[in-house]
C-alpha cells in the first residue's frame, strides 16, 4: 500500500484529516510497515516534561523494514550505488539481497564484539559502503548508533563518545577527500586518550594503511568478518526504544545528543520521502549529504531504503577532479532524483556553465535543497542549468530534531516559490508566534516559527540531559516546539525561513553555537576573551566573524596571530569551524551587566554600520568606535 499522494487536491484532503485527526491519519501510514506486534495507543503526548510516544507499545526492527521486507520483491533491485571519491576507482552496487547480507555480517560482528541492545556504538568513518552497513548493523543489534562525521576534531569525538558512554567505536585506517588522504585512526586513538568507557575498535581498511593498532582493543573488520556467519536475526525494539543519538549544536554550551528513537522515526522519514520526492519505484536517488549529519542518516539511508529506493552514496567532493564531478555523477548513473545544500549549489554555480554543460542531465525528474536558505540566485541557476526547467525544485526545512522534512513543497504536487520552502506536510503543524508567544495569525508576516503538535520524528531527549531538552525547545513559548528560527508566511500560506534567531550560527549548512566557537578559540593561550558572529558569506551562506582580545594588546605579528587560533579552533572542533575573519580588539561592547551586545557585533561584521541602534547603555561606547575602524 502506498501512502503517495499524487494531486494538489490529495494533499489537501491527506493535510486536513491530519489535523483533524492526526492519531488516524499516521495509525493507516504506520500500518503499511513491518511490526512483529502492533500498538495499543498511536500518541502520548504532552509538551511540557515534554513526553512523546508514538505508536506505544508496538515491537520491530527498523532494519527488517529496510532490508528484509524488500527481499521477497526487490531482492535483486539495486539498494545502494557507492561512487568511489576518485572516478577512476570502480564504483560498486548492492542489491538489496546483497545489502542484507552485508548488514547482517556486520550485525554480527558488532554481536561478536560484545556489542548489546541500548549499548551506544560511536561511528567515525568516511562516506564507504562500511559506513552505510555499520548505521544498520547498529540497528539491527538494537545497539544506539552515534554517527559522529569524519571532519571533526579527535577533541569533539571524545566530548561525544564521553557523554554518550559509547562502548565501541567503528572507523576505517583513513580516508579520501578530493586529493587528500586523511587519517582517520589517528584522530580516534588521540580520542580514545580519554574515554574509558570504549572497549572495542573495529577498524575497516579503506586505504590499506598499516596503522597502530592496540592488541585487545582494536580488531580489523575484514578478519573479524571472516569469523562470522550470513545470517543474524534481527532484535526486537520498542517504537520508544532509542534508535541513534545525533550531536548537534544549540546557542548555549557543548553540542547535545538528539535522540530519536525506532517506531515514529521510520513511519516519518519513510511517509516524508515518498511524498517530498515524489519516488517512483525506478528512480534512481542521490542525497549529496554525508551520513554524519541528519540528512545522510534520513535521506540517504532511511529514507529511501524504507522506500525500497536505489540510493547513490557518493565518498567525494562536488569539486574534485573538477567541479563537474556532481554533474558527471548524475549522467554516469542516470541519476532521477538529486538532493542537495545551497552551499553546493552555490560554489558550482561559482565555477561557471561549462562544467555542467559537459553531461547529460535528461534523467533528472526532481531537484532538492536543504540544510540552509537558498537565495533567488542559486535557486534560479539550479531550476534553470540544472533542471533545464523541467525540474521541480523541494526546497525542504528540517532541523536535526524534527529528524525528517516539515516544510516544503511535494515536487510538482504543491506550489514551489524560489526561496520559500513552502507549505507545511500533512502531519505539520507550524504556528508563527510574537515575542510574547502570541499566534501571528494573519499571512503577510514574520515571526518565531514553532509547533504546536508532534509530529512522529519529533525530537524525544537530549542525551543524559532531558532537562536540557525541555528548556531547549519547550520552554520559551509555553506548549509550543520551538525550532529556533525566524520565519514569514506569505499571502498564500507558504513559509519562507529567514535563519536561526538564537546564538546559531549556520556555516555551508552545518550548524554551529558562537558559544561553542568561542570556548575553542579561548583555549587558545593569547586569547583573554572573543565573541563570535555570523555573517553573509557568498559561497557558505554564512560566514564566521570572531572578534578577540589577546593578552598582548598589541600582538606583533597579527597575522601569526590569527594563524593560531585557527589552528586551535581546527584542534577543538574541526576545520569546518575555521573562523573566515578574526578581528583583534581591545574591548568588546558589554552592557553595564557584562553581557555582550552582540547585535553590534553582527552589523559590524555585515559592514553595516549606518544604524547601529542604541547605544547607550553599553559600559564603554567607544570601544565601538575602535571596532568599526578596525572591521575587515
Ligand atoms: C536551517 C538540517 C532555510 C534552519 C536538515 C534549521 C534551513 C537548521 C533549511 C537545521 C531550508 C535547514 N531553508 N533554512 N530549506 N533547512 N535550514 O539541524 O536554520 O543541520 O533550523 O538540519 O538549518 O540544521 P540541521
Amino acid at each position: 500500500m502506498s501512502s503517495r499522494i499524487h494531486s494538489f487536491a490529495g494533499y489537501q484532503a491527506a493535510y486536513q484529516k491530519s489535523v483533524k485527526d492526526p492519531e488516524g491519519f499516521w495509525d493507516e501510514i504506520a500500518q503499511t510497515f513491518t511490526w512483529r506486534q502492533p500498538w495499543d495507543k498511536v500518541l502520548d503526548w504532552n509538551f511540557e516534561e515534554p513526553r512523546v510516544k508514538w505508536f506505544v507499545n508496538g515491537k520491530l526492527n527498523i532494519t527488517e523494514n529496510c532490508l528484509d521486507r524488500h527481499l521477497k520483491t526487490r531482492g535483486n533491485k539495486l539498494a545502494l550505488i557507492w561512487e568511489p571519491n576518485d572516478p577512476k576507482e570502480r564504483f560498486v552496487r548492492y542489491t538489496y539481497r546483497e545489502l542484507h547480507e552485508k548488514v547482517c555480517q556486520f550485525a554480527n560482528v558488532l554481536r561478536n564484539n560484545g556489542v548489546k541492545k541500548g549499548d551506544r556504538v560511536c561511528i567515525y568513518m568516511p562516506m564507504i559502503p562500511e559506513l552505510a552497513f555499520s548505521v544498520l548493523a547498529c540497528a539491527r543489534v538494537g545497539a544506539v548508533h552515534s554517527v559522529i562525521f569524519a571532519g571533526f576534531s579527535a577533541n569533539s569525538m571524545a566530548d561525544r563518545i564521553k557523554d554518550a558512554e559509547a562502548s565501541v567505536v567503528l572507523t576505517s585506517d583513513g580516508l579520501n577527500r578530493g586529493a587528500k588522504q586523511i587519517p582517520v585512526k589517528r584522530v580516534v586513538d588521540e580520542a580514545l586518550e580519554d574515554c574509558p568507557s570504549v572497549k572495542k575498535v573495529i577498524v575497516v581498511d579503506r586505504l590499506g594503511w598499516a596503522v597502530k593498532m592496540l592488541p585487545g582493543r582494536d580488531v580489523y573488520l575484514h578478519e573479524e568478518l571472516q569469523k562470522v556467519e550470513k545470517n543474524c536475526e534481527a532484535e526486537e525494539m520498542d517504537s520508544e526504544d532509542m534508535l541513534f543519538i545525533l550531536y548537534t549544536s544549540g546557542s548555549t554550551g557543548k553540542p547535545k545528543g538528539v535522540v530519536h528513537t525506532c517506531g515514529g522515526y521510520m513511519v516519518y522519514t519513510d511517509y516524508t520521502f515518498r511524498n517530498v520526492f515524489q519516488y517512483d519505484e525506478s528512480d534512481i536517488y542521490w542525497c549529496t549529504a554525508d551520513i554524519g549529519w541528519i540528512t545522510g542518516h534520513s535521506y540517504l539511508l532511511y529514507g529511501p531504503l524504507l522506500a525500497g529506493a536505489t540510493t547513490v552514496m557518493f565518498e567525494g567532493v562536488p569539486t574534485f577532479p573538477d567541479p563537474g564531478r556532481f554533474w558527471q555523477v548524475i549522467d554516469k548513473h542516470s541519476v532521477n532524483i538529486f538532493y542537495t545544500a545551497p552551499t553546493a549549489i552555490r560554489s558550482l554555480m561559482a565555477a561557471g556553465l561549462d562544467h555542467v554543460l559537459s553531461y547529460s542531465l535528461d534523467s533528472l525528474k526532481v531537484l532538492g535543497s536543504v540544510g540552509e536558505p537558498i537565495n533567488e540566485e542559486a535557486w534560479h541557476w539550479y531550476h534553470i542549468h540544472v533542471g533545464k526547467e523541467r525540474c521541480p525544485v523541494v526546497d525542504t526545512w528540517w532541523q536535526t530534531e524534527t529528524s525528517g522534512i516539515m516544510i516544503s513543497s511535494l515536487a510538482g504536487v504543491t506550489p514551489m516559490k524560489p526561496s520559500h520552502a513552502g507549505q507545511p506536510l500533512p502531519g505539520v503543524q507550524p504556528i508563527l508566534v510574537d515575542q510574547n508567544g502570541e499566534e501571528i495569525t494573519e499571512n503577510e508576516t514574520e515571526g518565531y516559527l514553532c509547533m504546536k503538535f508532534p509530529w512522529p520524528g519529533i525530537i524525544r531527549t537530549t542525551y543524559g540531559d532531558h532537562e536540557r531538552c525541555r528548556l531547549s525547545y519547550f520552554s520559551t513559548y509555553k506548549n509550543l516546539y520551538f525550532t529556533g528560527d525566524g520565519a514569514r508566511r506569505d499571502e498564500n500560506g507558504l513559509y519562507r525561513i529567514i535563519g536561526r534567531v538564537d546564538d546559531v550560527i549556520n556555516v555551508s549548512g552545518h550548524r554551529f553555537g558562537t558559544a561553542e566557537i568561542e570556548n575553542a578559540i579561548n583555549q587558545n593561550r593569547h586569547i583573554v576573551e572573543s565573541a563570535v558572529v555570523g555573517y553573509p558569506h557568498a559561497i557558505k551562506g554564512q560566514g564566521i566573524y570572531a572578534f578577540v582580545i589577546c593578552a598582548d594588546q598589541a600582538p606583533a605579528n597579527p597575522e601569526n596571530l590569527r594563524a593560531e587560533v585557527i589552528e586551535t579552533v581546527v584542534e577543538h572542533i574541526g576545520k569546518i569551524a575555521k573562523p573566515d575573519k578574526i578581528q583583534i580588539v581591545s574591548g568588546l561592547p558589554k552592557t553595564r551587566s557584562g553581557k555582550i551586545m552582540r547585535r553590534i557585533l553582527r552589523k559590524v561584521a555585515e559592514g553595516d554600520t549606518t544604524n547601529l541602534g542604541d547605544t547607550s547603555t553599553l559600559l564603554d561606547p567607544l570601544v565601538v568606535d575602535e571596532i568599526i575602524q578596525g572591521a575587515l
